[in-house]
């Protein structure tokens, strides 16, 4: 049995935003260390596919509901050892075009969960933070206390939940670890709509064989993040016993930066072994897009020595898992 599996076995964790990308892949980590996990998602942006594995499971549990009703947030909590906060609107141009929306969701939503949490008398409430509170902060790699001003409305509500975590531990003494996760990409991810993360796009597109458009020169850079170590870093935040550990946030990244350039020439070796005609498929370039920082790279020290975080996966391997993923469940 692992550490993790004797920690979790027998608790019961509330993932809120359990059907999206990063939540339905820890709900299923989860399952699988015979947690008892109960889901809460309002499919704004999640699937009810991505929870087929483990939807019938004994110890799986869904609630649909919406986080900006404090009543359902109380639902959701009752009984709950953990919470693992995952539900937001991601995406800065989704922010941009509705930043209404967004900071209902992120800001007032997270408010009602950290509230549920507190009266449920919950262990230990950790949160998806992000990379976008880095800013207008230029310094690379970024560390944890030195962040810029923030350049989206999608940035200004993951800092304020930063804030309001560190507002519950001092007056409530509710336990928070923030984790502030770098472009994560991985199975699951969604591909479609408007505001789809670059990775799942292209290889949507290559896929096709259609163009995929970097906007800008792609000179741009990413601390590109599989999926698998943002697992790992939530199952080591809760369940650490470090007493320094906690009440913190933490780059949940690896540590090295891709431009988009690389980042497509990666994707082209990768699926030119299922397709060898995508190696022909051309990249386009538009527009720079407004909100986005130039550079992005985590420093993981804190996360290393504080909680004992080892990168599983480097971009490479984790695009090789990843693009098997894709062919096998969404090649059209
Ligand atoms: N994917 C990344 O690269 C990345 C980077 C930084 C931070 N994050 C954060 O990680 C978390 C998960 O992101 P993801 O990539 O899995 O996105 P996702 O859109 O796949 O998942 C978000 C989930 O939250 C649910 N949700 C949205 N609004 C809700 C509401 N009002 N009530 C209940 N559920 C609601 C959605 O239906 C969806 O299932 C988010 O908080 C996001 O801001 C993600």
């Amino acid at each position: 049995m692992t550490e993790f599996q004797q920690k979790l076995e027998n608790k019961k964790v509330l993932v809120t935003g359990g059907a999206g990308f990063i939540g339905s892949n820890l709900c299923e980590t989860l399952i699988n260390l015979n947690t008892k996990v109960v889901c809460l998602d309002n499919f704004a942006t999640g699937h009810r596919h991505n929870l087929d594995a483990i939807k019938d499971n004994e110890n799986f549990q869904l609630i649909e509901g919406d986080i900006r009703n404090l009543e359902t947030c109380h639902k959701a909590c009752k009984n709950v050892d953990y919470v693992l906060h995952e539900a937001a609107l991601g995406s800065v141009p989704r922010s941009l075009a509705d930043p209404i929306t967004s900071n209902e969701v992120n800001i007032s939503g997270f408010l009602n969960m950290l509230v549920a949490a507190r009266d449920a008398g919950v262990k230990r409430f950790v949160y998806a933070a992000s990379s976008s509170t880095y800013g207008d902060s230029e310094k690379l790699p970024k560390v944890e206390d030195e962040i810029g001003k923030p350049l989206s409305p999608y940035a200004i509500t993951k800092y304020v939940n930063e804030l309001y975590a560190d507002i519950f531990q001092d007056a409530y003494k509710l336990d928070t670890i923030g984790l502030r996760y770098f472009n994560v990409f991985g199975r699951k991810q969604d591909p479609n709509g408007a505001y789809a993360a670059v990775i799942p796009k292209f290889v949507m597109k290559f896929m096709n064989h259609e163009s995929p458009v970097i906007n800008g020169d792609g000179t741009y850079s990413r601390d590109f993040t599989y999926i698998d170590n943002v697992l790992q870093m939530n199952l080591l935040a809760l369940t650490t016993d470090n007493a320094d550990a906690i009440n913190e946030v933490y780059n949940t990244a690896v540590g090295e930066r891709t431009n988009l350039v690389e980042l497509t020439k990666l994707l082209k070796k990768h699926l030119s072994e299922f397709d060898p005609e995508i190696a022909k498929v051309e990249v386009k370039h538009g527009p720079k897009r407004a909100g986005d920082i130039p550079h992005s790279l985590a420093s993981v020290e804190k996360a290393e020595n504080l909680l004992g975080y080892d990168a599983s996966h480097r971009i490479d391997e984790g695009l090789k898992e990843a693009i098997a993923w894709y062919w096998g469940n969404l090649k059209p």
